[in-house]
């Protein structure tokens, strides 16, 4: 794993100062448009969450989605997204939430968890815990068992632990 892990670090591009000044935007889809580094990503979280008792991967929009849905169909377990408000049919519960650039609004779609289902949180990157924190509290309102938060790359320095509440398991870090 520490191999591949290097390996996965090393090929990360990053992009200065993108989407705004003074943001170094890591493009985890650097990642994935290669079938190597993208096998070995879905390898890291499906090995890690095969190890949990979980019944159902939520993704987060957008990235969040190509992860969880490999990681579902490897694990042969069910795929539920978080979507940014607006884009979910049907009865929907909303959070508005801040992240490194910006603000947004997560949905969750009611009839998607059952009560108590377990469930793991996927993504690719965590900044300032905005987006995981607003996961959070809508799978709180479904009334799901949040097991973790399993996440690509971390960017240490924004100080996410502050927001997530849940325990987190991330494979790269960045200071
Ligand atoms: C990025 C990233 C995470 C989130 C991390 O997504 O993919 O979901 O920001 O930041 P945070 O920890 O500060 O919340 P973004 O909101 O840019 O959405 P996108 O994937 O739809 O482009
Ligand atoms: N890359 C991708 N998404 C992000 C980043 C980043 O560096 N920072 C906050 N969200």
């Amino acid at each position: 794993h520490d191999q591949d892990i290097k390996y996965l670090r090393d090929n990360l591009t990053v992009y200065p100062n993108f989407p705004k000044p003074g943001i170094n935007f890591r493009d985890t889809f650097s990642l994935f448009r290669n079938q190597i580094t993208y096998k070995k990503v879905i390898d890291l979280f499906s090995d890690h969450i095969s190890k949990l008792e979980v019944d159902v991967i939520v993704g987060l929009e957008s990235r969040g989605f190509i992860l969880g849905g490999a990681i579902c169909y490897n694990l042969g377990i069910p795929f539920v997204p978080i979507r940014k408000k607006g884009k979910l049919p049907g009865k929907v519960i909303e959070y508005k939430y801040e992240l490194e650039y910006g603000q947004d609004v997560f949905e969750i779609q009611e009839c998607s968890i059952k009560p108590n289902q377990k469930v793991v949180i996927v993504d690719d990157l965590i900044a300032t815990g905005g987006s995981c924190m607003a996961a959070i509290e809508l799978l709180k309102k479904v009334k799901a068992q949040i097991i973790e938060c399993v996440i690509l790359v971390e960017l240490s320095d924004l100080n996410w632990k502050k927001n997530v509440s849940v325990p987190t398991t991330s494979f790269i870090k960045f200071d």
